[in-house]
């Protein structure tokens, strides 16, 4: 179906894109509707829209671990076809590994971002099987949920060494036990972490992590994958010796899902030409083809990239790191206070945890509580949560990442208190 709009229609909504309202779409619609009502056919100075349903069809809050809700802007980004080689987008792809470079608060001296087609998984196992040593290589992976694990199950279908270091969901990893491990054994290539594990929100130690590491391996590399945290978690390079970091798209940074990344230290990077197992998750090619061209070996996600360059403009509108964390943090208090007010209890009880990014609630101890139900019926009014993903405790999850912002939490929590006088479950619950 095609929206037509005449020339002042569609100048009024360039004016609302430019001033970024967030509810254009809604205007354009209605817009779109009334000029065909009053004029019903084309004319030369028409301007033809495709249908903008798939823009205006959902108004879903995603309070998810992702995909998470992108700006109507970051969308709009994408209404546009480069191919590979325009020098539009080939300076878009410049633009970005740079500005990566810039918000992990590192150099390109030292530093380089290798964008990697695919979800974030893509990444980590872009990273273990590119920088692994074919030879005597073996993994240390330090793991305190569902994506430590991922981890290992990476190793084993690339048939690598490794040992996981296993630490309770719900806590963070221990650096003293790390160095136990290090000390008895420091013939691991690469050690591994998570910094938001994001199965239940808890933040670990990467920074201390990170000096033991270099303190007992000397050619030993250190890789943190910071999915669900980076652009909104503190994450010091250099303090942390980090060598390899992922992230994704559609996470902190608030692009659309279609890419991910790593940010590799470069010289490391170089000393592991011809380990890699395959051909596409191969990052050393990717760097060289990027290095040497400005453009992607295969095929490249360029509405993504382009959606992410906005998404990147509206970060630093935002105020950078500090910004979005604060943002997230209002989200996160104004969710926890609610939440309590309910009698919800939180999975994680360390008061010093900045679990910002995604909070763990168990289940109410209560005969009439259903979570596909609870989550069926928050669904339908348009408010999206999670399952929990930790094992032997029954959670849920609600991440306040994203377009989330304190309006949408309030909301929420009227939502859930209707849900459970609904569900006939009394409050405040009892877990
Ligand atoms: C910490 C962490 N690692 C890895 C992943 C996997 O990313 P993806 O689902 O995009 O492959 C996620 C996803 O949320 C994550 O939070």
């Amino acid at each position: 179906m095609f929206q037509i709009l005449n020339k002042p229609v569609y100048s009024f909504y360039r004016l609302l894109k430019a001033t970024n309202l967030r509810n254009q779409h809604q205007f354009l619609k209605i817009a779109a509707v009334s000029t065909l009502q009053k004029n019903g056919c084309r004319s030369s100075n028409q301007v033809i829209f495709r249908s903008s349903s798939s823009t205006t069809k959902s108004a879903k809050k995603l309070f998810t671990p992702g995909p998470l809700g992108t700006s109507t802007s970051t969308k709009e980004a994408m209404l546009r076809d480069l191919g590979s080689r325009d020098v539009a987008f080939i300076n878009c792809v410049a633009n970005i590994r740079q500005k990566l470079l810039d918000i992990a608060g590192v150099t390109k001296e030292n530093y380089t971002t290798i964008p990697v087609q695919g979800s974030g998984t893509y990444s980590v196992e872009a990273v273990i099987q590119s920088t692994v040593p074919r030879d005597n290589g073996k993994v240390l992976i330090l793991e305190n949920g569902a994506y430590g694990k991922r981890m290992a199950t990476i190793c084993d279908a690339l048939n690598i060494p490794r040992l996981l270091l296993s630490f309770d969901e719900g806590q963070p990893v221990d650096v003293a036990k790390v160095e136990d491990t290090l000390r008895k054994d420091s013939t691991f290539t690469l050690v591994s972490i998570v910094h938001c594990e994001t199965s239940c929100g808890i933040i670990n130690p990467v920074v201390e992590v990170g000096k033991t590491v270099k303190k007992f391996l000397k050619d030993g590399s250190y890789f943190v994958d910071a999915m669900s945290s980076f652009g909104a978690v503190p994450l010091d390079f250099q303090a942390g010796s980090i060598d390899y970091m992922v992230s994704s798209a559609n996470k902190c940074l608030e692009g659309v899902p279609g890419f991910s990344y790593v940010i590799a230290r470069t010289e490391k990077l170089l000393q592991c030409e011809g380990f890699s197992r395959c051909l596409s998750l191969d990052l050393i090619d990717q760097y060289n083809n990027l290095e040497k061209s400005g453009q992607f070996r295969f095929t490249p996600p360029t509405h993504a990239m382009l959606a992410f360059q906005q998404a990147i403009e509206e970060f630093e509108q935002e105020g950078g790191l500090e910004g979005r964390a604060a943002r997230y943090m209002k989200n996160r208090s104004i969710l926890k206070e609610g939440m309590r007010k309910l009698g919800f209890q939180e999975l994680l009880t360390q008061p010093d945890q900045p679990s910002y990014i995604i909070t763990s609630f168990h289940y109410p101890n209560d005969p009439n509580f259903d979570f596909k139900t609870f989550y069926q019926k928050l669904n339908e009014r348009d408010l999206v949560i999670y399952p929990g993903k930790v094992i032997n405790k029954d959670c849920f999850r609600i991440g306040t990442i994203g377009q989330i912002f304190p309006e949408d939490v309030e909301k929420l929590l009227v939502v859930i208190k209707e849900v459970c006088k609904e569900m006939d479950i009394s409050l405040p619950i009892t877990t």
